[in-house]
């Protein structure tokens, strides 16, 4: 059985990962995969989550915890482990870092979004949410788009400086500035992605701010926790989201439903959009939000342990 750590999983290609993740809309488009709902396990603030998913040559599980409060000790918010084994034997083939896999499909999902969702002439952006997920939110939008200048804004001004000098390390000739504010970082970009662990909303509750614009929630997962002010998903000419799941998890869904802001009928899923070429322009004010599923999990766990495999990546072990 491989063991992959992080840094086996993060020297995967960006576009690997992506069509991966592009790979797991198709499966969905053509049902052929066999996922239940994950199951939440919460315990105060904590939340533990199974995620089992069946589909194609292999069938796999990611165990992921959100404990929200790590952050302060300078931990990571999400831990996790992930198994993938022979969907014909049941053999357990691989152990991998639930984290990593977690942070770089996640990073994929968005960019899948920002290809779809924006034109291709976008010029500046914003990532609200210095942590894990923000950072591959970002590195997966510079694989899509040559954007001028990425603002960062974070809670803690000190988290978003960190993001924007490792970012700009990796990527020469993009302009990585920290946002004076949310509402600031909103009002100058064209696409905004979060990708936080707040409960409330991050930026003023205001159409004119976020009129044709993109926008992209990553970090709310439950009823309590809110990214956007309904201003997003009141304005919003298409809602998108990455599993119809996302209506009963996500504040930023299940709380305009519940207040008729938005009827159900107008979610759509993303998958469909997947179904053609991306357009290269963005329509209107455009909303996505991603809560994440285990097929995501399944197509890059699948594709990281056939890379690990050609690349000979990893550690064998013996159970
Ligand atoms: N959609 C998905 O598939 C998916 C996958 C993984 C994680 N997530 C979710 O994404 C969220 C972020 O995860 P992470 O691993 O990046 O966590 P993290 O702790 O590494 O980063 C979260 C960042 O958000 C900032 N933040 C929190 N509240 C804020 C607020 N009100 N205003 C501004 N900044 C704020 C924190 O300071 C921190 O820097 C979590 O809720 C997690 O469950 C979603």
């Amino acid at each position: 059985m491989l063991f992959l750590n992080k840094k086996d999983i993060t020297s995967a290609d960006r576009q690997l990962i992506q069509d991966a993740v592009f790979n797991a809309y198709t499966l969905m488009n053509n049902g052929n995969y066999n996922m239940p709902d994950r199951t939440h396990v919460q315990d105060g603030d904590n939340t533990l989550l199974l995620m089992p998913c069946f589909g194609g040559d292999y069938f796999a599980t990611k165990l992921v915890s959100v404990f929200p409060g790590a952050v302060d000790k300078g931990l990571p918010a999400v831990n996790g482990i992930m198994t993938l084994a022979d969907n014909t034997t049941g053999q357990p083939l691989a152990v991998m870092d639930g984290a990593a896999v977690t942070a770089e499909r996640t990073g994929a999902v968005g960019g899948l979004g920002g290809l779809y969702l924006t034109g291709t002439q976008l010029k500046t952006a914003g990532i609200l949410g210095a942590g894990v997920q923000g950072y591959s939110q970002a590195r997966y939008l510079l694989l899509n788009r040559k954007i001028d200048t990425l603002l960062i804004g974070d809670m803690y001004p000190e988290a978003a400086r960190s993001m924007a000098d490792r970012l700009a390390a990796d990527f020469p000739g993009v302009e990585f500035r920290v946002a004076p504010g949310a509402d600031d970082l909103v009002a100058d970009s064209e696409l905004v992605i979060a990708a936080t662990t707040s409960t409330r909303p991050l930026f003023s509750d205001d159409a004119g701010l976020v009129k044709d614009k993109t926008f992209i929630s990553i970090g709310s997962f439950r009823p309590d926790m809110k990214e956007f002010p309904d201003a997003v998903i009141k304005t919003a000419d298409k809602i998108y989201v990455d599993t119809l799941f996302a209506a009963k998890e996500s504040g930023d869904i299940c709380e305009p439903l519940k207040q008729g802001i938005v009827k159900k009928e107008e979610i759509r899923a993303f998958a469909d959009l997947i179904k053609e070429p991306a357009p290269g322009h963005n329509n209107g004010t455009l909303f996505f939000k991603s809560v994440g599923m285990a097929l995501f999990d399944l197509t890059v766990a699948s594709a990281l342990y056939e890379f690990a495999k050609e690349k000979q990546l990893g550690v064998t072990l013996d159970f």
